[in-house]
């Protein structure tokens, strides 16, 4: 068995399946490009990490899709069968939850700079808990709530910023002073103004009952020793909060845990994440009644495949291309974006003879290209070729750049 074969894509055979059907009966059906979704997949990995994180803790655990890796709505619905929370950014990603059957006490809302006409379409949601990520973004909220209104007061938590990040890209870490490329971190409020923006929230008539960090996204074994540290001072920070007197109902750590892209590196242990946080939890005494995580990719990614079909090969100055019928910026653009790799496998002839090849897009930018010297089954005009671990950060990113026009996705 190859090391990326799960549910959603495997050789059995000698004929390639996507979500336990040929990939070509799927392009026959559909066209390309087409993602194609494996709710068996999905299921799996939502079980997979609520049977951890149960495993590992006493208090109630609250799994928060982050919609914003795919939000697909029969997706969604899957994932709320299953008992799924939402990490929404945008009203529209709360409308969607919403018209996807979450209820409003389900969902935490995480916007960065957020238009008083954004926090005013959430507040109109009362049961929605706002993460504030600014201590300025409280005066926006607080216009938004409007003067002398009555009522349960709105809840919210908050999002700081431990000092710690970890991510695949410096475009994806989102904690600490500046990322590894040293782009300042625009996301969460430093150490020292956590106790100001509780004192500020309350008094601006919000209710504090939570406290938050995601630290980046796509971890693998070697982000944990950082990951541990940021645990560590997540609990401290809780203490402290508690100790000024706010209440605290949960402590949402945020996403991260990645997939597995490629054969290396080793990915996150996420067992041994959730059995640490249990311990600290344990030992930190806070009374903490739900711990929160975000998944998003470690969900989604490896559930979807990516389906395109070869215009032509191609042969340049020695190099063999693979040209398709799809763009990396307008349909996957991880590749052409934070130089991701995925795993590429001619769907039609899996076991032909292999070669290093370049699956290059049908977009005019030299980084179009989904996978550089990929040893794969040489392709044919014609054939089939399946872009793996693309459920996450794809079809949610995708434009219409060229004026091409965006994948299709279904789900089975
Ligand atoms: C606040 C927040 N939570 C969760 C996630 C999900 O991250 P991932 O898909 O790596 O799990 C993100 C990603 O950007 C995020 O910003």
């Amino acid at each position: 068995m190859n090391w990326w074969e799960n549910s959603a894509a495997r050789i059995v055979s000698g004929c390639f399946l996507v979500a336990g059907r040929p990939a070509e009966s799927w392009v026959r059906r559909i066209g390309t490009p087409l993602f194609v979704y494996s709710r068996d997949r999905l299921v799996e990995n939502y079980r997979r990490l609520r049977a951890l994180f149960d495993a590992a803790l006493d208090v109630e655990v609250r799994i928060a899709y982050a919609m914003k890796a795919n939000p697909f709505p029969p997706l969604l619905e899957t994932l709320r069968r299953e008992g799924a929370w939402i990490d929404a950014v945008s009203p529209g990603e709360v409308d969607r939850a919403r018209r996807s059957g979450y209820p409003e006490d389900c969902i935490l809302y995480t916007g960065t700079s957020g238009s008083e006409a954004d926090f005013r379409s959430v507040l109109a949601r009362p049961g929605i808990v706002l993460n504030i990520d600014a201590v300025e973004q409280i005066a926006v909220m607080r216009s938004a709530l409007g003067r002398g209104r009555r009522g349960t007061a709105p809840r919210i938590s908050v999002r700081w910023n431990p000092g710690i990040g970890s991510g695949f890209n410096p475009k994806v870490i989102t904690a600490g002073e500046r990322s590894s490329d040293g782009t300042p971190i625009k996301f969460g409020i430093e150490e020292s103004r956590v106790l100001d923006a509780y004192e500020a929230a309350a008094s601006a008539g919000f209710r504090p009952v939570g406290l938050h960090q995601h630290l980046g996204s796509g971890w693998t074994e070697d982000d944990y020793p950082s990951v541990v540290q940021a645990v560590d001072r997540m609990m401290d920070m809780a203490g402290q909060v508690l100790r000024a007197g706010f209440p605290l109902e949960f402590l949402d750590l945020g996403g991260g845990f990645g997939p597995r892209y490629a054969k290396a590196p080793k990915p996150f242990p996420v067992g041994r994440y959730a059995r640490l946080i249990g311990r600290s939890l344990r030992r930190a005494r806070l009374g903490i009644r739900s711990i929160a995580v975000e998944p998003g990719k470690y969900l989604a990614a490896d559930a979807g495949v990516l389906l395109l079909r070869v215009n032509y090969v191609k042969k340049s100055y020695g190099n063999l291309f693979a040209c398709v019928d799809g763009g990396t910026f307008n349909t996957l653009p991880r590749p052409a974006v934070y130089g991701a790799v995925h795993e590429v496998i001619n769907a039609t002839r899996p076991s032909g003879r292999r070669a290093p090849v370049t699956v290059a897009g049908n977009l005019c930018e030299t980084g179009d290209v989904f996978a550089k010297d990929a040893m794969m089954a040489v392709p044919e005009s014609g054939d089939v070729l399946a872009i793996l671990c693309a459920g996450a950060y794809g079809r949610s990113m995708a434009s219409e750049f060229n004026l091409r026009p965006i994948a299709r996705e279904t789900l089975a």
